[in-house]
């Protein structure tokens, strides 16, 4: 199940988002919000966050009008590797660098195909390991308070 959820700049592309993985049939859940009225941006994000950190969401879609914000406010939760993209490179390169959980769009930023183009990268790119994942444990150790 993916996460997906957005704040008033982000609705449009959430929708355009939603329809292509209505289109795939990818199991999500709307964490919404449901239209364009101004709502608050980080109690959305953590809503998803904490679905992506427990396990009970795979990964998470987070909009809002730049990404920005709702990557701060997602990456603020333990396990939480959220990566804004504004192109098809670091859609696909944050999968594979650093098995992001969570990717971030920016509704004033790109167009809906855009959002569409970098979540099916998103999607569908795995993690490389390797020499990564030695760096996303020492993410981890930040965490903790060990680094
Ligand atoms: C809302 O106006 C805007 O600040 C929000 O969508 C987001 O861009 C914050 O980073």
């Amino acid at each position: 199940m993916i996460a997906i959820a957005a704040d008033h700049g982000g609705y449009k592309i959430k929708e355009a988002v939603k329809r292509f993985l209505d289109s795939e049939k990818i199991v999500y859940r709307d964490f919404g919000t449901f239209n364009e009225d101004s709502v608050d941006y980080p109690p959305i994000a953590a809503k998803v966050a904490h679905c992506v950190a427990d396990g009970s969401a795979e990964k998470g879609i987070l909009c809002c009008g730049t990404g920005i914000g709702m990557s701060i406010a997602a990456n603020k939760v333990k396990g939480i590797r959220a990566a804004v993209c504004t192109n098809s490179y670091c859609a696909e390169i944050t999968r594979r660098h650093n098995n992001s959980n969570i990717l971030c769009l920016g509704g004033r930023v790109i167009s809906e195909e855009e959002a569409v183009e970098f979540t099916r990268l998103f999607l569908n790119t795995e993690f490389d390991g390797g020499r990564h994942q030695r760096r996303i444990d020492e993410i981890s150790a930040i965490e903790r308070g060990d680094l």
